[in-house]
């Protein structure tokens, strides 16, 4: 039996937050192992930790024990610049609350990170990198809406067309229809599925909402920042 390849590894991850002479076990050894074309779900209870496991495996954050693998790379022994263009090359993640610049234009929103990782690519190329991902997630009447003229759900599609331009082997999404009426819920996490199903892309995302774990190829739930079910590491 052909082997899966596994794209994300957290290894035995701790993070405690301190708040003054407090201390806030946020993850406690978690280990996992995220295979190509999983579509994952991270359950589980406020506060059970799914928000600070998705800044670990994004590389966002840095645990406090334990190691993040990116494909075989051991990204504990990265510094700061090598992890940013990991980041920036490899994973995508989309914010609960959209993050985009309000001034630019969708395409201009999605083209940002293409600029950012590659300086040198000519401006058109990655405009039309950008008009095709926008197409990808169904906008591409909306290459030049701001992001005031657009729905919550087009927002956040935008917000995956931009997590995606720099082709990404994973995206992340915190909670991605949290602000969304559920009609445009329905067309996020349809575009998510969409992207897992026929494009390859491996997605994790959070979500406490039945109809949006529905999607999930594998559910993990956390509990007072462990694991308590799906590890399958
Ligand atoms: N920056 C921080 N400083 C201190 N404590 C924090 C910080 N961020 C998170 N925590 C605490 O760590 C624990 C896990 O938080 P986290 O945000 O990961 O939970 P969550 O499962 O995403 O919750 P929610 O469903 O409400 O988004 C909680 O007890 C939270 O209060
Ligand atoms: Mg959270």
């Amino acid at each position: 039996m052909k082997r899966s390849k596994v794209v994300i590894e957290a290894r035995s991850l701790y993070k405690t937050y301190s708040l003054g002479k407090l201390k806030v076990p946020a993850l406690q050894d978690i280990s996992l192992s995220i295979m190509k074309g999983d579509m994952v779900c991270i359950g589980g209870r406020s506060g059970s930790g799914k928000s600070t496991l998705l800044r670990q495996l994004s590389l966002i954050d840095i645990p406090d024990e334990g190691s993040v693998l990116v494909g075989a790379e051991l990204t504990a022994e990265l510094s700061e610049k090598q992890r940013s263009h990991l980041r920036l090359a490899r994973l995508g993640y989309v914010f609960q609350e959209y993050a985009l610049l309000p001034e630019l234009t969708a395409q201009e929103n999605v083209m940002l990170p293409a600029l950012m990782l590659d300086t040198k690519m000519p401006v058109a190329t990655v405009t039309n990198r950008a008009r095709r991902t926008l197409e990808l997630v169904g906008l591409g009447d909306c290459t030049e809406h701001r992001p005031n003229e657009l729905s919550g759900g087009q927002q956040q599609r935008v917000a995956i067309a931009r997590a995606l331009i720099n082709t990404p082997s994973i995206i992340f999404a915190d909670e991605p229809t949290a602000n969304l009426d559920s009609l445009s819920a329905r067309s996020v996490m349809n575009t998510l599925r969409e992207l897992n199903k026929k494009h390859g892309v491996t997605v994790v995302f959070v979500s406490h909402d039945p109809d949006d774990v529905k999607y999930a190829t594998r559910i993990i739930v956390l509990d007072d920042g462990k694991i308590v079910d799906g590890a399958r590491s």
